[in-house]
């Protein structure tokens, strides 16, 4: 069950207040982008799973040893934390068009597609985002002239509902083709089919994760997210610009780039927004940790604690040469939990307020619980600081640069 401890000694009854009257423009749609809050409430008619998306994905693992996911941004990062998190090391999903690296194409397909029979996703709301259209190119090519006739069987489309350049394509390339709903935004889109298919065809139980989801938004739960966005505000308030995510799995590196394009993508406009990064613990301790202990103090820090559910113990040692026999037969788990333990009181000691997320046992259910949470907390937070979440009027400004380069 997912608990939220709040950094202490921060008055954030004001941004309490606040963060209710946020919550009641989300709920009553009647805030800045209200027409992109589609994600508010997975549970609704409008939000469930897609027809024939389940069987969709038994046929593609099916048939494929690989299928390879398209997209860039929050058409591919939900799916790509959930299935790390979730199925660590699968190699039945792996990802493209997230990049312009000629290189990585050709590692794609010289190395992981050689000899294996493959299928795409390919997830664009648009159709006419650069990276994925110029990868699904390629690999649309690859499968025609692997497969022939056949090559439509093995492409879904996941884009927008009505029109569009990547719907265009499906259509006239009879593929099948998946949406996400009008009023819900890339980065808000986990729990559509941009995140659930390639999530199901990983062998995630997709129902449950979305299910989890479905019932936070509805349940006494959201007060967590209310308070976390509140404290979040209240901290940005009182000067500390930086909000570091510390993870302490190696496979929740991705929730990490998922958490800051949800934050930096809703928050960063308007000459404001608390600065998102991510820190992957206990490694970072050995590089950033001096810098979060005792750098400028302009930031915070919410941990994030799972556990694995691991039963690895640490064996004894014969001889005993690095000193370690002491913590003989206790769980790795364990001592990763010490190890966020003394950094929380270091960091906090050294200037740093800590929140901290514990989600429990790390599982279907608490995964889905957790994206609710934090895209719930976000839209919440963006309320509280006056911007629009949901939109991204920055991120025009290149691609305008790149068109006209190009
Ligand atoms: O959150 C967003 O809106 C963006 O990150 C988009 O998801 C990303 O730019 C990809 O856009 P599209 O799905 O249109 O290719």
């Amino acid at each position: 069950m997912l608990k939220f401890i709040s950094a202490g000694g921060l008055d954030s009854g004001t941004y309490r207040e606040k963060a209710q009257s946020a919550y009641k423009l989300l709920q009553n749609g009647t805030g800045k982008g209200s027409d992109f809050t589609g994600w508010f409430s997975p549970g609704s008619k409008q939000n469930e799973i897609e027809s024939g998306l389940l069987d969709t994905a038994a046929e593609l693992r099916e048939n494929s040893d690989v299928t390879v996911v398209i997209g860039i941004g929050g058409s591919y990062l939900g799916a790509k934390a959930v299935i790390e998190m979730l199925a660590p090391g699968s190699e039945e999903v792996v990802f493209a068009g997230n990049n312009l690296s000629g290189s990585a194409l050709e590692r794609l397909l010289d190395k992981t597609l050689h000899g294996v029979d493959f299928s795409v996703i390919v997830i664009s709301k648009s159709g006419t985002t650069t990276e994925p259209a110029l990868a699904f190119r390629l690999l649309e090519r690859e499968l025609r002239y692997r497969y022939g006739t056949e090559a439509p069987k093995r492409i879904v489309a996941v884009t927008n509902p009505n029109g569009g350049a990547m719907r265009k394509i499906a259509e006239s390339g009879g593929y099948r083709i998946f949406t996400i709903p009008d009023n819900i935004g890339g980065r808000y889109s986990v729990l559509t089919s941009a995140g659930l298919l390639p999530i199901a065809v990983a062998g995630i139980d997709a129902a449950a994760l979305h299910n989890a989801a479905a019932e936070f938004a509805v349940s006494d739960k959201i007060s967590l997210s209310l308070e976390y966005a509140a404290v979040r505000q209240a901290l940005y308030a009182s000067g500390k610009k930086l909000e570091a995510l510390s993870l302490f799995e190696p496979n929740f590196q991705y929730l990490g780039e998922w958490f800051k394009q949800l934050f930096g993508e809703s928050e960063g406009k308007d000459g404001k927004g608390i600065f998102p990064v991510s820190l992957n613990l206990t490694a970072d301790l050995h590089s950033m940790g001096q810098y979060m202990q005792d750098g400028e103090r302009s930031m915070f820090e919410t941990f994030l604690w799972a556990d694995s559910g691991s039963w690895y113990r640490i064996p004894e040692s014969a001889d005993n040469f690095d000193g370690f026999n002491n913590l003989a037969g206790k769980r790795f788990d364990d001592i990763n939990r010490i190890a966020l333990d003394a950094t929380k009181q270091a960091h906090t000691e050294g200037g740093v307020p800590a929140n901290e997320i514990n989600i429990g046992e790390l599982n279907v259910v608490s995964v889905g619980e957790l994206l609710q949470f934090f895209m719930l907390s976000c839209g919440v937070s963006g309320y509280i600081s006056g911007v629009n979440p949901f939109d991204q009027p920055g991120v025009e400004a290149y691609k305008r640069n790149m068109k006209n380069l190009m």
